[in-house]
C-alpha cells in the first residue's frame, strides 16, 4: 500500500485556538439519517436491471463473486452487511442507482480499491456500488490534463500516463490538480463540479469528498515527463544505527524542505527473521526523478552510515513501485486483520522514535506471533508545491505537516486489545514527540479513534463543511468513512 499521499484533501494555520470547533453538536438541519431499508437481490435485479447498461453485474450473497466483493484490505473495517453488489459498466449506471437508493432509502457504498482502516466502514448496511470496471484513462487535446475515471488507482495511472509520455506525481497533492470533477450528488443528481461550477462544494470534495459524492470521473493535471528513468536507494540498518539516521533525516528534510526531486523516501521498523528473528531492523527508501550522481549526492550523509546491506537502480517510473516494494502486488499491499493508528509530525524526534522501536521489540518479544504482520511506517513527501498552494482553495487542512507515521499490527481476535493498546501508546509517544502541537491524522489513515478536528483541521473547516452538508447532503448519506457529521 503506502498509498499516495493526496488521495483528496487544505490549511489555514489556526491562528486563535479558541476558534476550535470541539461541538459534536448536529446542526437542528439536519434530518437523522435514514435506516437503511432492507434489499434483496431479487428486488434490485428487478427494479434496476433494465434501466442499468450492458456489461454490469448484480448480484448477492449466492454469488461465488460476493465473497471478494465484500473483502478489504483491512479486514478489520470490512462493511459486514452488504446485501447486493453492482459492478457499474458505465459512468451513468451510478447515477440511476444512487436515485434509486435514494428514492427507496436503502443505503449505498461505493468501491475503488478496497483500502480503509476507519470501523464506521463496518457498519454499513444496502448496496455496494463497485467502481472498478471504470478504468479509462484519456489524455484531454490541451495535453495538459487527462479524464481519470472513478476506478483508476496509482498503479494504472502511472503506467497508463508513463506510456505516453506523462506524469502526475511530485507536483503536489493530487486535489490540488483537480481541475473539474463529476459528482454524483445524494439524490442521483449528477453535477460537474470545478471553480466556476458549485465551486463552494469544489472546495469540500478537495479534502473531504467523501462525505458530498461519488466522484465518477475527474478532469486531473498531468505533466510531461522529464526524465526517462528515477532512482532509488533502499537501505537496511540495525537499530545501533536507529539516532544517527533519525538525525540525517531531519537535516536532509528540514521541515517540510525535502528536495523536490526527491519524491518520496520511507522507511519502516519491523522484524525479518532472516536478519534477526526478535530484534526489528530498519529499512529506508528514497526515490529521485532524475539520475544516480544527482541522487547520490543528495544521499551521501546516508551512504555514510554503515548499514546491513543497501542496494540502488535506475528504473522507469511503472517500475519503481516495485523496486520501492509498494505495487499492489508487494506484501505491504496484502491484506489482513489489522489494527493501527497514524499522525503527522513535522520532523522526528529522535529520543521518541527510539522508544516506539524499543517498545516495538518489546512487545513483539511478548507475543512473538504477530512479528510477521506488525510495522512501523514512517513516510516523507516532498512537499515543496503543497506548501505552494493557498490553503484556503481547498478543506485540506495538512499543510504544515510534513511526515506521515504509522503502525499497523495484523492481528488475531484474541490479541485485539494488547495490539490496540500498543498501538494506542505508539500514538502517545509521538503526538507527546511535538509539544505544543495540536493532533493531526491525514484522513486516509485514519482509524476511528481521533478527533475530527485532527483530520478535518482546527481553523473553522468543519461547520463550513457541516453546512454544505446541510446544502448537498442533508440526510447525511455520504456517512460511512469519516463522516463530518456522526449520528
Ligand atoms: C477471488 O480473488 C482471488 C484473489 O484475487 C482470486 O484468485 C479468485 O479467483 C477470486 N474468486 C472469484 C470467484 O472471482
Ligand atoms: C470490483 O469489480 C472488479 C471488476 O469488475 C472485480 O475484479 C473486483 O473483484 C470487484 N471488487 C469488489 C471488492 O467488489
Ligand atoms: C538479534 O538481536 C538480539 C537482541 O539484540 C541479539 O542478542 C542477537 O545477537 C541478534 N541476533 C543476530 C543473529 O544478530
Ligand atoms: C552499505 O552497503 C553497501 C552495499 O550493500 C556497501 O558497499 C557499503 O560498504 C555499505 N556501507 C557501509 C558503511 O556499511
Ligand atoms: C532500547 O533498547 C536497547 C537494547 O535493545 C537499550 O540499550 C536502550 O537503552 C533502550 N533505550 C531506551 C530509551 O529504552
Ligand atoms: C521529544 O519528545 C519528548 C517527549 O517524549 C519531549 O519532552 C521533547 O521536548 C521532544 N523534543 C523536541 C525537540 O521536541
Ligand atoms: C439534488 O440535490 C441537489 C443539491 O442539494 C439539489 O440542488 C437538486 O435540486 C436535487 N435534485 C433533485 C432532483 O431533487
Amino acid at each position: 500500500m503506502f498509498p499516495k499521499l493526496g488521495g483528496l484533501l487544505a490549511s489555514t494555520l489556526a491562528v486563535f485556538p479558541f476558534i476550535e470547533s470541539c461541538s459534536p453538536v448536529v446542526p437542528h438541519y439536519f434530518r437523522a439519517a435514514d435506516v437503511s431499508r432492507t434489499v434483496t437481490l431479487a428486488q434490485v435485479q428487478n427494479d434496476l436491471g433494465k434501466f442499468l447498461s450492458k456489461g454490469t453485474q448484480i448480484f448477492g450473497p449466492s454469488s461465488p463473486n460476493f465473497a471478494n466483493a465484500t473483502d478489504r484490505w483491512a479486514q478489520s473495517s470490512m462493511p459486514a452487511n452488504i446485501e447486493v453488489v453492482i459492478e457499474v459498466a458505465q459512468e451513468a449506471d451510478v447515477a440511476k442507482i444512487v436515485r434509486y437508493c435514494y428514492q427507496n432509502s436503502i443505503d449505498f457504498l461505493t468501491y475503488n480499491r478496497g483500502h480503509g482502516l476507519k470501523n464506521t466502514l463496518a457498519k454499513f448496511q444496502g448496496i455496494q456500488i463497485n467502481l472498478s470496471q471504470l478504468t479509462g484513462i484519456t489524455i484531454q487535446p490541451d495535453r495538459n490534463s487527462a479524464l481519470f475515471q472513478g476506478g483508476v488507482y496509482a498503479d494504472i495511472v502511472i503506467d497508463t500516463l508513463w506510456e505516453q509520455g506523462y506524469i502526475v506525481s511530485q507536483y503536489g497533492l493530487i486535489s490540488d490538480d483537480f481541475l473539474s470533477l463529476n459528482v454524483v450528488l445524494a439524490n442521483g443528481t449528477t453535477v460537474a463540479v470545478d471553480s466556476s461550477s458549485h465551486s463552494d462544494l469544489f472546495w469540500a470534495m478537495k479534502g473531504a469528498g467523501h462525505n458530498f459524492g461519488i466522484v465518477t470521473s475527474a478532469y486531473i493535471k498531468i505533466y510531461p515527463k522529464v526524465v526517462s528513468t528515477w532512482h532509488y536507494h533502499n537501505y537496511v540498518w540495525s537499530q545501533q544505527q536507529l539516532e544517527t539516521v533519525f538525525e540525517a533525516l531531519n537535516k536532509f528534510q528540514g521541515k517540510g524542505q525535502i528536495p523536490a526531486l526527491m519524491g518520496v523516501n520511507f522507511g519502516q521498523f519491523s522484524i525479518y527473521p532472516t536478519i534477526n528473528a526478535t530484534e526489528a531492523i530498519l529499512t529506508w527508501s528514497f526515490a529521485y526523478d532524475g539520475p544516480a550522481a544527482a541522487a547520490e549526492e543528495l544521499l551521501a550523509p546516508f551512504n555514510a552510515i554503515p548499514n546491513i546491506s543497501s542496494t540502488m537502480g535506475d528504473v522507469d517510473y511503472a517500475d519503481l513501485l516495485v523496486a520501492q516494494g509498494t505495487d499492489s502486488n508487494s506484501a505491504s499491499c496484502q491484506p489482513g486483520p489489522f489494527v493501527g493508528s497514524s499522525a503527522w509530525l513535522q520532523t522526528y524526534n529522535v529520543t521518541s522514535q527510539r522508544q516506539i522501536y524499543n517498545s516495538s521489540n518489546e512487545k513483539i518479544a511478548q507475543n512473538p506471533g504477530l512479528a510477521a504482520g506488525a510495522r512501523v511506517f514512517l513516510e516523507g513527501y516532498s512537499t515543496e508545491a503543497t506548501q505552494a498552494i493557498d490553503p484556503g482553495t481547498s478543506a485540506y487542512p495538512h499543510r504544515d505537516e510534513y511526515l506521515l507515521v504509522f503502525i499497523l499490527v495484523a492481528t488475531p481476535p484474541s490479541l485485539v486489545s494488547f495490539s490496540q493498546a500498543w498501538a494506542d501508546e505508539t500514538l502517545a509517544l509521538w503526538r507527546e514527540s511535538e509539544p505544543g502541537r495540536r493532533p493531526t491524522t491525514y484522513i486516509n489513515y485514519a482509524v476511528g479513534n481521533e478527533p475530527l478536528e485532527s483530520i478535518y483541521g482546527y481553523a473553522g473547516q468543519l461547520p463550513k463543511l457541516r453546512a454544505l452538508k446541510a446544502k448537498y447532503d442533508p440526510q447525511n448519506k455520504f456517512r460511512w468513512y469519516n463522516p463530518v457529521v456522526t449520528d
